[in-house]
């Protein structure tokens, strides 16, 4: 099946969620690493919950309580609450982001972010990391109100385009995401950056790469 839409999930994908905290390390201390990797794991939890609990709050204010949570877990002082969310806004993306979507976008795909962020998030996010001007939509959860991995979040991209699941090529750093998208129907890649364990959840990707660049080849 032929790809016409290649879709990114964001957080983890495109943008480094732990560079909130990697650039407050000095303030923080050597906890930096651990500390960012529980509160994404907080955060992560928490819309999993909130989306069984049928309880939906948008990932900004989901994103502020599991950090709140986290900065009590590992001490840390509240008065660096507001600098680690604003930080968030502008997350940096792996280095080798901008050149791949550019090459992409010569190739005349469709480009297109899929994630839990909202819309604000997310077009501050491309925008302070001028990558504004390569994506053709940037979808996000807010549109059906219910997290990644439900199926209604999949069917976004599916309805904009009026293709076939199988005709969307999906990257996610996130394993359980390349589940809840290949489940789907996605062609779903993983891309494995920090050379991990895929997940037993019923999908098994045709593809897996360390970082983006190595999709040229595929797509
Ligand atoms: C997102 C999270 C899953 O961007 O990383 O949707």
């Amino acid at each position: 099946m032929k790809t016409k839409a290649i879709v990114f999930d964001a957080y983890g994908t495109l943008f480094d969620v732990n560079s909130a905290a990697e650039k407050c390390k000095d303030k923080i201390g050597s906890k930096w690493e651990t500390f960012a990797n529980f509160w994404r794991t907080t955060q992560l939890e928490y819309t999993w919950l909130r989306s069984l609990m049928k309880k939906h709050k948008n990932f900004w204010k989901v994103t502020e309580d599991s950090l709140e949570k986290s900065m009590k877990v590992f001490n840390i002082d509240t008065s660096m609450k507001n600098e680690l969310l604003n930080l968030y806004k502008v997350l940096s993306p792996y280095p080798e982001v901008k050149s791949v979507l550019e090459d992409l976008k010569k190739k005349n795909f469709k480009l297109a972010i899929l994630s839990n962020g909202t819309p604000t998030l997310l077009n501050e996010l491309v925008l302070s990391n001028k990558l504004n001007n390569l994506f053709d939509d940037l979808f996000s959860v807010e549109e059906v109100k219910i997290y990644k991995p439900e199926p209604r979040v999949y069917e976004i991209p599916i309805k904009k385009y009026k293709i076939k699941s199988e005709e969307i090529t999906f990257l996610s750093a996130n394993t359980w995401d390349v589940s809840g998208g290949g489940n789907f129907g996605y062609n779903s890649i993983w891309v494995n950056r920090n050379n991990s364990e895929f997940d037993i959840l019923d999908f098994q990707p045709k593809n897996e790469i360390s970082n983006l660049t190595q999709l040229l080849d595929i797509v």
